[in-house]
């Protein structure tokens, strides 16, 4: 064999993506490597806003850390040729057990936001939770995607106005609402408060040089329309127009006072599904159950707001087995892979919810980064499945899992 003939056997000419993107999120092989990629297109300050946590960060750390806490137990030759990944919630299907969690000002990542994850959630045939502080608005939304929408609520102290965005919600073909109930005041998130972070980012004199190295990202936003708090747009409670720090905004404006008396108030408010988001233990999960809420999500916000509040997967069995099935049991807080979600359906979760899993997606690569979030979210969880032994989605149990 001549050199030429031995080089031509082992060269292969892969065609080259010319598309940088496209590239970049192709050779993503997880999560983690969609957050590398984020880190490096955004400005650190936007970076650490959607990275970062409360105070110590423990609680963010730990939501992460609990997942290797327990190990499969699986079993072999049970025929997983034909996988059932599938299900339903709220008698609606679920492409597989995920729901994209509800993040505020997505714009900051990408300038489609919002529109681009709703749009991705749909082609994924997933639930997609818009928050109120979105930067895209309600209508906004319904307009680009026919899927499956929930709306996202904090109390204002204005409920006037709470009640305004349920029944713009309502008209938009919204499905469901998600009180979130661990805000009453908001968490110390200490890289924000070094960086001086506001919301929308301001481009002044500190943060010229980090926009100026990421030149990307600078040019998205110095083209697309000032970003504001889109769905409360012109409103007196402030729209984000001018620059806030967020902890001056929702101290002043969501309410403190909030309590289970609101929770009824919601129930009468609301026609379809009413969930609360972040309950954090057994006796809430039962209250929550009192006061006739249609499911429950466990969270602590990623770790955003009560620093030192327990890992949320430790929190799933015995809230399970306290609700005895009877209600859809949810939850969020460090869910990275697919076998995750595995894990948290084993001890007894109908299905998890992802934030920052999608937002390093969409700072990676804009909508495009989402969809390759979710798709690997979606391989890695087939997988497990199948190398698990369990045919079947329904089909997980304790039995598949023990504490390390
Ligand atoms: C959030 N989260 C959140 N929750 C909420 O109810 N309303 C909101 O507006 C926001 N905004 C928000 C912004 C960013 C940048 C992050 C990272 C998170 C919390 C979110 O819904 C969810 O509880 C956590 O993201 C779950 O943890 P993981 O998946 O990020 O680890």
């Amino acid at each position: 064999m001549s050199v030429l003939e031995t080089l031509r056997s082992v060269i292969s000419l892969r065609p080259v993506e010319l598309d940088p993107v496209k590239r970049r999120l192709a050779r993503a092989a997880g999560i983690a490597d969609l957050r590398r990629l984020a880190r490096r297109r955004l400005p650190g300050g936007v970076f650490d806003y959607i990275d970062g946590a409360a105070e110590d960060e423990l609680s963010a750390a730990r939501n992460v850390a609990a997942f290797s806490d327990w190990e499969f137990a699986p079993r072999v030759l049970r025929d997983v040729g034909n996988l059932e990944i599938a299900g339903s919630l709220f008698a609606k299907p679920l492409a597989f057990p995920l729901v994209l969690a509800p993040t505020g000002f997505s714009r900051i990542a990408d300038p489609a936001g919002e529109l681009a994850v709703a749009r991705a959630a749909e082609r994924a045939g997933l639930p997609y939770t818009l928050s109120t502080m979105s930067t895209r608005s309600i209508e906004e939304v319904a307009a680009v995607s026919g899927g499956r929408k929930w709306f996202q609520v904090y109390a204002w102290r204005d409920r006037g106005l709470v009640k305004e965005l349920l029944a713009r919600a309502d008209a938009a073909g919204y499905e469901a609402v998600m009180l979130t109930v661990d805000t009453p005041v908001l968490g110390r998130r200490e890289r924000d408060l070094r960086r001086g972070f506001t919301l929308p980012p301001k481009i002044g004199l500190d943060t010229l040089l980090d926009g100026a190295l990421h030149p990307a990202w600078t040019l998205d936003l110095l083209r697309s329309e000032p970003i504001t708090f889109a769905n409360v747009r012109g409103a007196a409670v402030g729209d984000g127009t001018s620059a806030v720090h967020l902890a001056d905004y929702i101290n002043s404006q969501f309410d403190p006072a909030l309590s289970w008396r609101d929770v009824e108030w919601l129930r009468g408010e609301w026609r379809g599904p009413v969930m609360l988001k972040g309950i954090q233990g057994v006796a809430d999960a039962r209250e929550a159950r009192a006061a006739g809420v249609d499911a429950i999500a466990l969270s602590n916000h990623g770790g955003r707001q009560l620093d030192g509040s327990p890992a949320i997967l430790s929190l799933v069995a015995p809230v399970a087995e306290a609700l005895g099935g009877e209600l859809p049991l949810l939850l969020d807080g460090g869910v990275r892979r697919g076998s995750d979600i595995v894990k948290a359906l084993c001890l007894g979760a109908s299905a998890c919810m992802a934030g920052r899993a999608y937002l390093y997606g969409l700072g990676a690569g804009g909508e495009r980064g989402v969809d390759r979030a979710l798709a690997l979210l979606r391989e890695q969880f087939t997988r497990t499945l199948a190398l698990l032994g369990c045919p079947s989605v329904g089909e997980l149990g304790p039995e598949y899992l023990r504490k390390r």
